[in-house]
């Protein structure tokens, strides 16, 4: 766990990061560096995401990424910060994009780093001023330095992560995240344009009264997940659903609760992806005291064959998670 006490709450990011650097596993401030630039990056969609009303990066593209989905203005924008920031801060040698089919190559091939990310996270919520995030997952290249990076470098597995985390453009601006030693936040302080130590170290409720998913979906829910949705309601827990993974996810971190977005007709495996949302917020909640299925299959044990494959995501507290396992494996 973070030695919640070693920094003082208000203490910046940067000094954060230079006092913790003998923690990573990689002590060589390649970590560091890489966090500062998803930070500069956040710093930067942070600022558009506030001005999407006045300027003109509200609305769609009118083009669709590899997922099929109609790209959003600000999809595309945060996409190019993103991969800009870690181009220029030099430590990631390729990044793997919800908006790119393939990994980018960076050009750093010194760089022993892989990012993947999802640098829009609820993009529907946009054009109507709600919550949006961008998550992202980092892993040691595989591959030779030197080289340009594999596939492999991004298929390693959950497991294999060695920092995760999310920025969160909410009612407050927050970046969380984990080297592995617990989870930490910061939020931002617009004028000063720093983040400042906020949650030295923020674990899960055990349980908690907030299930999180698109009832729409209802008739196309597996048994086991409709019968643990009708327990919720028997127990008149809160339904709440901002369709922005990150704000649900975020707000079930601090209140205790349940997200879930189970396979659909439409999304037999989910509609979530693994790489840059299911596996750095499966990393996260486990090392918050939370838990990640994929039905029965913990998410951090699928293992990788594709950059955009999807999977079911159950994801929160221990107690709440456990009993929708319960269901699942009650249904002969
Ligand atoms: P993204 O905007 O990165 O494509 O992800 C959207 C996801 C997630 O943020 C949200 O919880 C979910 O899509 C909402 O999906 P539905 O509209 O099907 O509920
Ligand atoms: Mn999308
Ligand atoms: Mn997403
Ligand atoms: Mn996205």
């Amino acid at each position: 766990r973070e030695n919640a006490l070693a920094q003082p709450v208000g203490t910046t990011l940067e000094r954060y990061i230079m006092r913790k650097q003998s923690e990573f596993a990689y002590a060589t401030g390649e970590l560091s560096q890489l966090l500062r630039d998803i930070a500069l990056a956040g710093k930067i969609v942070n600022r558009e995401v506030n001005r999407a009303g006045l300027t003109s990066i509200i609305g769609a593209m009118g083009q669709q990424n590899v997922q099929g989905e109609a790209q959003q203005k600000l999809d595309v924008e945060a996409n190019i910060r993103f991969i800009r920031a870690l181009t220029n801060g030099g430590e990631a040698c390729a990044v793997l994009s919800e908006e790119e089919d393939d990994i980018i190559h960076t050009g750093n091939c010194q760089g022993k780093y892989v990012v993947a990310i999802d640098p829009l996270d609820g993009s529907s919520n946009i054009d109507v001023n709600i919550s949006i995030g961008t998550i992202f997952s980092i892993y040691r290249r595989v591959s030779e330095v030197g080289q340009e990076a594999t596939r492999e470098d991004f298929l390693q597995g959950g497991r294999r992560q060695i920092a995760a985390g999310y920025i969160l453009y909410g009612s407050s601006t927050m970046l969380v995240y984990t080297t592995g030693h617990g989870v930490v936040g910061f939020t931002y302080e617009n004028s000063l344009g720093e983040f400042f130590l906020s949650h030295p170290s923020i674990t899960i409720p055990a349980t908690g009264n907030v299930f999180s998913c698109n009832e729409g979906y209802w008739f196309d829910y597996p048994q086991y997940v409709r019968d643990f949705l009708m327990q919720c309601k028997e127990q008149t827990m809160s339904g709440r659903y901002v369709g922005s993974l990150v704000a649900d996810y975020h707000r079930n971190l601090f209140t205790g609760g349940i997200y879930l977005y189970p396979p659909t007709r439409k999304t037999p495996q989910g509609k979530l992806r693994l790489l840059y949302e299911g596996y750095p917020l499966a990393f996260l909640i486990e090392q918050a005291g939370g838990l990640a299925m994929a039905g029965t299959e913990e998410v951090l044990d699928i293992e990788p064959t594709d950059f955009h494959q999807r999977a079911p995501l159950y994801i929160g507290s221990p107690e709440l998670v456990n009993r929708l396992l319960a269901c699942a494996k009650a249904v002969p």
